[in-house]
């Protein structure tokens, strides 16, 4: 998965269910796909990033009924007051935000299905398999197993442990099985079309079992999108969900936007990963288009070591954190803390415990006490460096280096080691200063200059930070923007030049800032 320089980069999340309210793993999809894009974005590369809701199909059927109202007024009365908001919530900055019963989606969903029909890779059949409406799924034998307690002797599901229903159905049939040798084909010759490693493996051995043609339709209830050329069948949600990728950026209805989008990359939650990297692009061969550029399976949050999810009730809001912690903190707590790609314990006792030793005293304080010396010993005006020494020149070396390899770990999706990367321009400031002692040298005449060369580096410094560090945490690296008085807006500045030295001007005003993350007073 390479992107290049000025380029075209189009990202989404996975549709989410507004079946329910959003949780953190929702948050960590949406947070880790936003920090992706603001990096591109400000790399200067064409870049598109897509999220929304996912509105058909049985699971919302039942969740509308549950609640007494027709679906439609189920998924928008949770989307607008639950989803958008969520994105308020957590500083994402979409460019759009699709829903599948948007007449846009779902005109383009017939036409996708018309073409695929047309050109002869859907018939009509009959079929009897167990199917869970939890996944909206026809399950795998392997993800069956016995249910215990209240469902012994049913046949359950391994993801959601609830019983799963017994479905025999006229239906219409996609020739998946017609893909298998071009799939596994794909994955040989792009080797990182799926990541991380762990889950190419998983997809490869799944594809090598053979593939089963799929069912693509259901007649039993009405809530979908209507097959073309037969009203009597709805389109099966997934296929419905999966053609958001296309049909929000024009796919039927603007084809100049479509070719300038498409293809795409996908980041998706592990649970998900097979609908992406078999499915849909076996679906797009079928129509004879472009396979997306990469697929990114990411890690569970897990709760009590167990995948976290509202339907065993282990589920987090957003809200909760960002209450307390603020919407940088939650993005750089999930970003940092978890190696994308594997999954990862979450704990109020580890949040804490990072945030105020990365956050407030690592990052936090060495912003603050660089602004408050150069206040007090430059009357707020960046002073000019004098002659560099080799201590001085380490610390550009390492920030020009931290911003190479930053960008490098980006291009693999790793935005945890891009953090880390830039996190050694932290510490090394952090350590530079207890080095060079500036409240002595501000003691001492003789060493005025070398005072200023010492706060400049740390200026300037905190400069590039702050344009490294917006991805992920857009609020307070805009504050620590404006404090240092650099020049510009900080979301243009380009993040691949941040580590060339001396960019901020001798001169510039720089004012008071406060805690950018004040220290969390528990109860
Ligand atoms: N609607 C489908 C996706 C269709 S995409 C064409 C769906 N929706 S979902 O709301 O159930 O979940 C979507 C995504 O939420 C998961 O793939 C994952 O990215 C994220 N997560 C949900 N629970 C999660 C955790 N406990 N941990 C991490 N991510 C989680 O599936």
């Amino acid at each position: 998965m390479r992107v290049t320089s000025g380029g075209s980069f189009y990202i989404t999340t996975p549709i989410y269910y507004p079946s329910d309210v959003p949780h953190i793993g929702h948050g960590y999809t949406t947070v880790a796909v936003d920090a992706l894009a603001r990096w591109h974005r400000q790399a200067g590369d064409d870049t598109w990033m897509l999220t929304g809701t996912d509105e058909h199909g049985q699971k919302m059927m039942r969740a509308a009924a549950a609640n007494g109202v027709s679906p439609q007024e189920w998924v928008d009365k949770l989307v607008s007051e639950e989803w958008f908001p969520l994105l308020e919530t957590l500083d994402v900055a979409n460019d759009d935000f699709i829903r599948t019963t948007q007449e846009r989606h779902e005109e383009s969903v017939k036409a996708f299905i018309q073409a695929i029909y047309d050109r002869g890779y859907i018939y009509a059949g009959e079929y009897e398999a167990l199917y869970c409406v939890g996944c909206e799924e026809f399950k795998p034998d392997s993800e069956i197993v016995e249910g215990t307690g209240a469902f012994e002797g049913l046949k359950v599901c391994a993801i959601h442990s609830k019983p799963l229903e017994l479905l025999h159905e006229k239906n219409y049939f996609f020739k998946l099985s017609e893909f298998q040798d071009r799939l596994l084909e794909l994955f040989r010759e792009q080797p990182d079309f799926v990541q991380p490693e762990s889950a190419r493996n998983e997809v490869i051995a799944f594809v090598q079992q053979g593939l089963k043609d799929l069912s693509i339709s259901r007649s039993a209830f009405d809530w979908g999108i209507p097959v073309p050329w037969d009203s009597s069948h709805v389109i099966y949600v997934w296929v419905d969900a999966l053609l958001n990728y296309a049909t929000a950026i024009g796919y039927g209805a603007d084809e100049g936007d479509f070719a300038r989008r498409w293809p795409g990359y996908h980041v998706v939650g592990k649970d998900i990963l097979r609908f992406h990297a078999v499915i849909w692009p076996a679906m797009l061969m079928a129509a004879g288009l472009d396979v997306p550029k990469g697929v990114f399976a990411h890690g569970w949050l897990l709760v009590g070591g167990e995948k976290m999810s509202k339907s065993k009730a282990t589920g987090i809001a957003p809200q909760t954190l960002v209450d307390t912690f603020g919407s940088d903190a939650y993005r750089f707590y999930f970003l940092s803390a978890i190696a994308f790609g594997q999954d990862g314990s979450f704990s109020w006792e580890d949040m804490v415990a990072r945030y105020h030793a990365e956050l407030a005293n690592g990052f936090g304080n060495l912003a603050s006490r660089s602004v408050a010396m150069t206040a007090k010993y430059f009357g707020g005006s960046v002073p000019e460096p004098g002659e560099y020494t080799d201590g001085d020149r380490a610390v550009q070396t390492l920030v020009a280096d931290a911003t190479r390899n930053a960008d490098a770990a980006i291009e693999r999706f790793r935005i945890d080691q891009a953090i880390d990367e830039i996190w050694t321009i932290v510490d090394a400031l952090n350590g530079y200063i207890t080095e060079n002692e500036p409240w002595a040298l501000a003691k001492d005449d003789a060493m005025r200059e070398r005072l200023a060369t010492v706060l400049y580096t740390c200026l300037e410094g905190l400069r590039a930070l702050a344009v490294l560090l917006s991805p992920v945490m857009p609020a307070s690296t805009q504050k620590l923007w404006q404090a240092l008085g650099a020049e510009g807006a900080l979301a243009e500045q380009p993040i691949r030049e941040a580590g060339r030295w001396g960019q901020l001007p001798a001169g510039a005003t720089v004012a008071k800032i406060a805690p950018l993350f004040p220290r969390i007073e528990e109860d």
